[in-house]
């Protein structure tokens, strides 16, 4: 993990659709440190000993890529979640959440889910991964905060599994090889909390670089920093672009449901597709081409083949947007997330209206290069690839006019590509 980092960038900008700041705006991030170092203080009577602390991500293409085990490309975002953090020696581990003014406890021999302070069990998930890949832990006070809205599709659990992980790594002496704590962050959701995600937002919570986007291979977990054309972002960083993230309000109860059906669908298809081509092995749809489908698609339902379609085109978009990026062509990338959102939309359908009409409204606007949806999908935000002199109009023009045509509260986040998980010295 790293050392102490530059906490003097400012936060990035929630802004309301009138233009008008926030109530209570947000603090940048040695101000929040600060604040939750007090926090740690006043609860456990003891200072911290660091602060561990993973961002929350928006995925900028290859969407539900990862379970089919082909590319993704998301960008760490400037909003995290804070553990402060001091060991114990009696193995018990005490949490106090900022956000929920809420504490919970328990005992590393005997951990189970808290249905009181849901929230903790993302903590209790990691630490229950950690002893179950045999791992010896210290115990815990630890004071958390976060500033990644949740259940808009940016993450925040995932920001929570690894902050959580980071400070269980620390206080116990351990040396995690990045991806395998990625790895033990989605067994807790996965194993624990008992959401079947894949392994896209821990990866990108753990090891993502400021500035640039991460090409990770959900297979094999290969990763590689692809520097991105955004402000004071490195050496691409002359276009003059932003990356806004556009909230639809919209938080989906089946989207739990929705999300364990499409992976059904795409194993299904999957297997399907195996049988009929009888040359090489397929064992996901990431094995597949688009020639493949062309010549074996009759083998599959027609709601399957839309679904596996998505996911054949999804993954040629995801290394041409890479190729674009590198090549400096902002149009060409931009178009690709124009066509993720359309096959989301009609292939994949995860849509809904609300993002249909974000994405529609930004599309009519000549400073926004692209736009889709982003995340599982159902509601949550759509991301934006926006000229820097637009931003005024996107705020009018999309979140202004959104909220107005649906009466729902939408929001704008203009984000800076951030590093991933870090750990910040105290006092
Ligand atoms: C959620 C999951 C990720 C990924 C996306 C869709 O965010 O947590 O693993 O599958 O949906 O791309």
């Amino acid at each position: 993990m790293g050392g102490a980092e530059d906490l003097g960038a400012p936060a990035s900008q929630e802004e309301r659709p009138d233009g008008r700041p926030r109530t209570g705006a947000r603090l940048g991030p040695s101000g929040r440190l600060r604040r939750l170092a007090a926090a740690f203080q006043a609860r456990f009577g003891r200072p911290p000993t660091a602060v561990a602390a993973a961002p929350g991500r928006v995925n900028l293409i290859g969407e539900h890529l990862d379970y089919n085990e082909g590319h993704v490309l998301p960008v760490a975002i400037d909003r995290s979640i804070m553990v402060a953090f001091a060991s114990r020696s009696d193995g018990r581990v005490r949490l106090y959440s900022l956000d929920f003014e809420q504490e919970s406890a328990f005992d590393l021999e005997d951990i189970q889910r808290d249905p009181e302070a849901p929230w903790s069990d993302y903590v209790r998930g990691v630490a229950w991964a950690l002893r179950g890949a045999g791992h010896r832990l210290s115990g815990l006070d630890a004071a958390l905060q976060g500033d990644v809205p949740v259940g808009a599709g940016l993450s925040s659990s995932a920001a929570l599994e690894v902050a959580a992980l980071g400070a269980f790594e620390a206080a116990s002496g351990l040396q995690l090889d990045r991806r395998d704590l990625a790895l033990l962050g989605q067994r807790a959701e996965n194993g624990f909390v008992g959401v079947a995600c894949g392994i896209m937002d821990q990866m990108a919570a753990a090891l993502s670089r400021a500035g640039h986007a991460l090409l990770i291979d959900c297979r094999s977990l290969e990763h590689e920093a692809v520097p991105l054309p955004l402000e004071a972002s490195g050496p691409a960083g002359r276009a003059d672009l932003r990356l806004v993230v556009a909230d639809s309000g919209v938080r989906r109860a089946l989207l739990d449901s929705q999300y364990n059906l499409r992976r059904q669908e795409c194993q299904r298809a999957a297997e399907l597709l195996a049988a009929d081509i009888a040359d090489r092995t397929v064992t996901a749809l990431r094995d597949v081409s688009l020639d493949d489908l062309a010549r074996h698609g009759d083998a599959l339902p027609p709601s399957l083949f839309k679904r596996a379609r998505h996911v054949v085109e999804e993954e040629r978009r995801v290394l041409l947007s890479v190729e674009a990026l590198r090549a400096g062509d902002v149009e060409a990338f931009g178009e690709m997330l124009d066509a993720s959102h359309r096959s989301l939309r009609d292939d994949f359908e995860v849509s809904c209206p609300e993002l249909d009409l974000l994405v529609d409204l930004a599309r009519a606007q000549p400073g926004v290069l692209g736009a889709r949806l982003t995340g599982a999908g159902f509601g949550g935000c759509t991301v934006n690839l926006v000229r820097a002199e637009s931003l005024e109009t996107f705020r009018e023009h999309v979140v202004a006019r959104y909220c107005t045509e649906t009466g729902r509260e939408g929001r704008m986040y203009v984000c800076r590509a951030a590093g991933g998980l870090k750990l910040h010295c105290v006092g």
